[in-house]
């Protein structure tokens, strides 16, 4: 009886932990900077965080040695440029696979394979259809391997989506849903693989932060909650609605029970003048709370899949200074480049609220009130600031005009004060019309203004 008793559980738990998908939150390491630390020191950093998981976005190979013979479990990511050329020959997909994973596994514990990174987002729409062709072919070569405990995959964003409101009205775009996305559902249905979606609540929060309440978008709100008229579901936070309109959307392409895998979360800790609610506070809010919510046992799930494990990764890492568009991009790091934590947090789950310090009072969850101008940044270089500065003056008809000889902005004669003009005038003429104040990283936002003398700085006001 005792034996047999414990012969049940021993099969219990060996079933269970062969079958059962953790709950362990992980964190994207990506490496957009110029100014981070290496792949040993990093494989450090990544396990005081206390992530079981760590996603890059390509297959470094310096990265994944860093991490052999350590439990953290690594997701590897063929680059979108070459999905093309893979999806046409399985030779060229059995020799990435000889050359990126092979050499790797299983001292470094490689578990999903990504086959492009939100293609349908940012790559050209030739791409698209060969997303799942190349995934078979990639996933062909892991079994030649005998590589069956990697998963097959490729991440996608919420853009995917038609309509994601109310979350029962949850659908594919109709461009892509029979090409592209059924196929897509049906190697992952068949193959138990997962969907890898990334959500980032802070994006509608910010496309319309009237309507939708900032607590609501950061999992702190006590008061408010959200119920699908259709499906009658109750929703505490933006992060569950936005997950469920992609379980909807699946279901109407007939793949109901394809398992989710957060590949990308996460909430910027600063960002330019013009953003609002990038700040230390909300960033630290959103993470924790994302963190014991995903971390939770028994399992949460969302509201459309209660009690689901929702496996996950947070965005990122590191601060990455190289990331382009507007500052919020380069701010979504846990860490600043020299390793410190921008604020306290344990991936883990485990550790207690109060073992972190206080937080500063967020002070840009309102739009900011007053007026901003684009100026060049200290220290850019001189050649490329001088294309920046005619291409700024070359968008609008009278942008530059100030700066010509006799004018009042003319002096002081200098290549810095000439583009800061330039940026200022571009910035305030086109911002509405998507223009920018970056210049590939040259400009940077200001809020004292620039003028001098005659000289008036055109400014942008919110
Ligand atoms: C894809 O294959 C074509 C034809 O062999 C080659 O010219 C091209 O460089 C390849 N592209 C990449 C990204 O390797
Ligand atoms: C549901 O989505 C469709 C587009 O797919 C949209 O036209 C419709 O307004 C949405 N329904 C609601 C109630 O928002
Ligand atoms: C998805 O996979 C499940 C389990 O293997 C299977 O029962 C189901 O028929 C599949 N769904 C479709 C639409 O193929
Ligand atoms: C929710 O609570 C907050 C503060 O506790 C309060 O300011 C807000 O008005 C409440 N909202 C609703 C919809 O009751
Ligand atoms: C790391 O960088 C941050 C941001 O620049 C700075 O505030 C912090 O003091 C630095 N920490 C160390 C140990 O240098
Ligand atoms: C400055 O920019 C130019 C053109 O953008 C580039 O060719 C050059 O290498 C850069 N110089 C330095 C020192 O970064
Ligand atoms: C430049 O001026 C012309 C004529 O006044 C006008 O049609 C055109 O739209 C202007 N272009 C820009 C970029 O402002």
């Amino acid at each position: 009886m005792g034996l047999l008793l414990s012969l049940y559980f021993l099969f219990f738990f060996l079933s269970v932990s062969s079958g059962e998908i953790s709950n362990f939150v992980g964190v994207n390491y990506g490496l957009l900077g110029n100014n981070l630390p290496s792949p040993k020191q990093s494989v450090k950093l990544v396990q005081s965080l206390g992530a079981k998981r760590v996603k890059i976005y390509d297959a470094n190979p310096d990265i994944l040695n860093a991490f052999k013979d350590t439990n953290i479990q690594v997701s590897v990511m063929v680059p979108n440029e070459l999905i093309i050329n893979i999806s046409n020959s399985q030779k060229l997909a059995d020799s990435w696979i000889e050359s990126n994973v092979v050499p790797f596994y299983s001292k470094t514990k490689i578990r999903h394979l990504l086959v492009g990174n939100e293609v349908i987002s940012s790559s050209p729409k030739e791409i698209w259809p060969r997303i799942v062709p190349a995934i078979r072919k990639i996933r062909s070569s892991l079994r030649t391997h005998n590589l069956n405990k990697i998963k097959v995959s490729t991440s996608m964003a919420m853009d995917m989506l038609e309509s994601s409101f109310p979350p029962s009205n949850g659908t594919f775009r109709s461009d892509i849903a029979d090409p592209i996305v059924k196929p897509l559902l049906q190697f992952l249905n068949r193959t138990k693989s997962f969907y890898f979606l990334d959500v980032y609540p802070y994006f509608p929060w910010v496309a319309d932060p009237k309507s939708i309440n900032l607590d609501y978008a950061l999992f702190e709100s006590r008061n408010i909650t959200y119920t699908d008229p259709v499906s009658s579901l109750t929703y505490t936070n933006l992060f569950d609605q936005m997950v469920d309109s992609v379980v909807f959307a699946m279901k109407i392409l007939g793949y109901p029970d394809v398992r989710i895998f957060i590949a990308e979360t996460g909430w910027p800790n600063a960002g330019d003048i013009d953003q609002i609610g990038a700040n230390i506070y909300n960033a630290a809010t959103y993470n924790r709370n994302v963190v014991k919510k995903l971390t939770a046992k028994p399992a949460i799930g969302t509201p459309a899949r209660p009690g689901w494990v929702v496996p996950s990764f947070i965005f990122a890492l590191y601060n990455e200074n190289q990331k382009p568009g507007p500052g919020t991009e380069r701010h979504f790091g846990l860490l600043y480049p020299n390793g410190s934590y921008v604020y306290g947090i344990d991936l883990s789950g485990k550790a207690p609220a109060s073992d972190f310090e206080p937080l500063p009072k967020p002070d840009n969850n309102e739009p900011y009130k007053g007026k901003i101008w684009c100026m060049a940044a200290g220290g850019a270089n001189a050649t490329a600031l001088s294309s920046a500065l005619s291409y700024a003056c070359s968008q609008g008809n009278k942008t530059c005009d100030p700066i010509q000889p006799g004018k009042p902005c003319f002096k002081p004669d200098s290549l810095f004060w000439h583009a800061s003009y330039a940026f200022s005038s571009y910035w305030s003429q086109f911002r509405k019309a998507g223009g920018s104040c970056y210049f590939n990283g040259l400009a940077t936002q200001t809020a004292k203004d620039p003028s001098f003398g005659h000289c008036k700085f055109p400014s942008v006001t919110l």
